[in-house]
């Protein structure tokens, strides 16, 4: 720490990044400079700064932080936690400085729903203060949250330029780029922080999305498979979420058996109660089930966790993903609460969140819960309505790709087979390494009487699962 007097009697310091804190002693800078290596590397040991933050007496930007740690768990007590630290934080913000003011308007704005505003401050923050990362990267998870990718790109090329020595920022410019297409210049970005550091698991995650959105599994599972060993200390959204990846792309390689034995060891069971590893759980299962998986008895213990969400709505990309998991579950009563739940919050929704709530996902929730119970001709219409407003709602490319997955199931068991076709066809030529995808074309093209190109679409997808399990032997040194 480095501190001087401000020339009023107040104490002047400074963290590891050159940032003034106000009122801060070296114990409290030290909590600040661990919670900023600890957030950045989606460590596990969170709970140690927050143990500091309660006992911060003079240094506002503890507790601020410590507000902010609480809103992205996305409860309702994350969420009364939050409003105790800020509160707690502004009673010890006199003579706090401009950054910091910016900090405490920042995380009104995220208590009051007013998730654009929070972002738009942390993106002017980034500008003004490059060296702020913990700023930074609390905007990028606003943009997230809104499905602006070119937010989420935005705010990683602001603190570039100030921070090249750090590869927690070269993965954070990564996803914005991988996020808006620009796939070369991700994976390049996500490599170069390996390089500096091959301990950085937000790069890990940068290049898992890029080989995942070029198909490339094999080299996905190889990739994933060599860095896992840095996943222990990471938190459980990040572990899990590794490890869902992991996972997709074993169910691409037709290799589901060891998706689901990935589900029951590392996806679901780490913190039950987190949001994050709930819709891990809920995607995984739910993409196993549309490749043809029986998975058992699992949505009935993810459901218990459901069951206390269904009047939050912190996020309409995660609610979609409850709503699934408690249908899947034959959860009836819960369902019919949360979809009328659903309905008054996309009523109350202010003009920005409007699109997210009332065009997508009220009728993508009972789209979903049509689909959950085998209706497939009520499911495609209104999942067919949904899916132009989808991006809004949050959540990654990948992510947001279960929902199109399901529509595309509805679609192909309700018999609209030109809709589902030009689905496929699309899908094909974004990622023509994927044999399922063909074998679902080889399907639809028999059904409507195109049987040469069912068997070509065969052909192809019996050659790509042969030269999977060639690419295995090869990995495992067994005999194909
Ligand atoms: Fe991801």
């Amino acid at each position: 720490m480095r501190s001087s007097r401000d020339g009023k009697g107040g104490s002047l310091a400074r963290d590891g990044q050159g940032l003034e804190v106000s009122n801060a002693n070296a114990e409290a800078i030290a909590a600040l400079d661990f919670v900023t290596r600890e957030w950045l590397a989606f460590g596990n040991r969170l709970p140690e700064f927050v143990a500091a933050a309660d006992k911060e007496e003079s240094c506002a930007m503890l507790p601020l932080i410590a507000a902010n740690l609480m809103l992205s768990m996305n409860s309702a007590e994350g969420h009364e936690s939050a409003k105790r630290y800020l509160a707690r934080a502004k009673a010890m913000a006199a003579g706090a400085n401009a950054r910091e003011r910016a900090w405490i308007a920042a995380t009104e704005a995220w208590i009051a729903g007013d998730t654009p505003a929070a972002q738009k401050t942390h993106e002017d923050m980034a500008s003004e203060w490059p060296r702020d990362l913990l700023s930074a990267k609390i905007g990028q998870l606003h943009a997230f949250g809104h499905g602006d990718a070119e937010g989420i790109l935005r705010i990683g090329e602001r603190i570039l330029p100030a921070n090249a020595e750090n590869h927690y920022v070269y993965a954070m410019h990564a996803f914005g780029l991988e996020e808006c297409n620009r796939l070369d210049e991700a994976e390049t970005a996500a490599r170069k922080a390996i390089a500096m550091d091959r301990r950085d698991p937000w790069a890990h995650h940068a290049v898992a999305h890029c080989l995942e959105a070029r198909g490339k599994m094999g080299e996905g599972v190889a990739f994933l498979q060599s860095m896992s060993d840095t996943w222990e200390s990471c938190n459980s959204f990040m572990y899990t979420h590794l490890w869902w990846h992991l996972a997709l792309f074993l169910i691409d390689l037709d290799r589901t058996d060891e998706a689901l034995e990935l589900y029951d060891k590392r996806v679901w069971g780490v913190w039950k109660e987190f949001s994050e590893d709930q819709i891990n759980a809920v995607s995984l299962l739910a993409r196993l089930e549309l490749r043809g998986v029986d998975v058992g008895p699992r949505w009935t213990d993810v459901a218990t966790y459901l069951k206390p969400r269904l009047h939050e709505h912190f996020s309409p990309f995660l609610d979609l993903q409850y709503l699934y998991g408690l249908a899947r579950a034959g959860e009836a009563s819960a369902v019919t609460e949360m979809l009328a739940s659903l309905e008054d919050r996309a009523e109350q929704a202010k003009p920005f969140e409007r699109e997210a709530w009332a065009d997508c996902t009220v009728p993508a929730a009972h789209g979903l819960a049509a689909h959950a119970k085998g209706d497939h001709a009520e499911a495609a219409p209104l999942l067919g309505q949904a899916m132009p407003h989808l991006k809004p709602i949050g959540g990654s490319i990948a992510q947001r790709a279960l929902f199109g997955a399901i529509h595309l199931d509805a679609l192909m068991h309700a018999d609209w087979n030109d809709a589902a076709m030009a689905i496929l066809q699309a899908d094909e030529r974004e990622r023509p390494t994927v044999a399922a995808t063909k074998r679902a074309l080889a399907g639809l093209y028999r059904k409507v009487g195109r049987t040469e190109q069912a068997l070509a679409a065969e052909y192809q997808a019996e050659q790509l699962a042969r030269r999977y399990r060639a690419a295995q032997s090869r990995a495992t040194g067994a005999t194909p």
